[in-house]
């Protein structure tokens, strides 16, 4: 049966290929962004990528703007006719060198990255579990699995996001609340563009692929592309004395 997906952060690199792959199986998707012109495009785009015609609709919800989290989830369970399946890729990034100086920016990314988007997945529990249950799936990192100078404050922000999506798959699943954590490796977007490529770089499409596949099977934590659940079962063995040494 075709889903009814949320989508946050559809406009650009994973969300958007995440968005295209629903879409183009016939999936009906509503998006959620804080830039109407872009969101208007991508609307447009996913429409005419559709099996069969079908407006695709889209709501104003900024990630730093709380108090409009829940009028945009009413749009969507609006337009769509309620919905059962809740994607939440927007995300900020920046290198630790410019959120070592730059406080600000600093406190802009740990609230979007985890402050606020745990009170959107807060708000998203409580509309699904009062219709029975549905999926919730959130994009965190890899980044967040340790500790590591170069990504000291981004990192944390993951690491945040992925324990709270964790212990709300142990609370609610038994409800048929279904929340996937999705910790992607380095994925060629424009949040990585100019960045030096590590090992594994992968297109926004591999890791839409993947996701799609574990939105469908529920799978609770899913490495995107697959290879990363192999280099992290490593990295998190690695002693903190080894880490120290090697500068990793
Ligand atoms: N790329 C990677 O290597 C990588 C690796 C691991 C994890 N991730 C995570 O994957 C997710 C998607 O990243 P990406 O590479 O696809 O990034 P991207 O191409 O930069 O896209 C980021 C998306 O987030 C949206 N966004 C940013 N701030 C927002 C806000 N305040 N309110 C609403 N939407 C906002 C952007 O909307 P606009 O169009 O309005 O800018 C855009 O749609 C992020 O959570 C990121 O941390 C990425």
């Amino acid at each position: 049966m075709a889903l009814k997906v949320v989508v946050l952060g559809g406009t650009k690199g994973i969300g958007r290929a995440l968005a295209r792959q629903l879409a183009a199986r016939g999936d009906q998707v509503h998006l959620l962004g804080r830039d109407a012109e872009e969101l208007a495009k991508c609307a447009a785009d996913l429409q005419a990528r559709r099996p069969s015609p079908a407006p695709v609709g889209f709501t104003s919800c900024d990630l730093e703007r709380p108090e409009g989290f829940a009028p945009a989830l009413a749009a969507a369970d609006a337009a769509l006719g309620g919905f059962d399946t809740v994607v939440v890729t927007a995300g900020l990034f920046a290198t630790q060198a410019r959120l070592q100086s730059d406080r600000e920016f600093t406190r802009r990314l740990l609230t979007v990255n985890f402050a606020h988007t745990v009170v959107f997945c807060e708000e998203v529990r409580e509309y699904l579990l009062a219709r029975g249950g549905g999926t919730l799936c959130v994009v965190s990192s890899v980044a967040g699995e340790r500790g590591r100078k170069p990504v000291v404050l981004y990192g944390a922000s993951k690491a945040g996001l992925s324990a709270y999506l964790e212990g709300l798959d142990h609370a609610f699943r038994g409800a048929g609340l279904r929340t996937i954590c999705v910790k992607p490796g380095f994925v060629r977007t424009s949040m990585t563009d100019g960045l030096p490529e590590p090992p594994f770089a992968a297109e926004p499409e591999q890791v839409a692929t993947t996701v799609v596949r574990a939105i469908d099977r529920g799978t609770p934590v899913v490495y995107a592309p697959p290879i990363w659940a192999l280099v992290m079962m490593v990295i998190r063995l690695l002693p903190r004395a080894v880490m120290r040494r090697i500068g990793f």
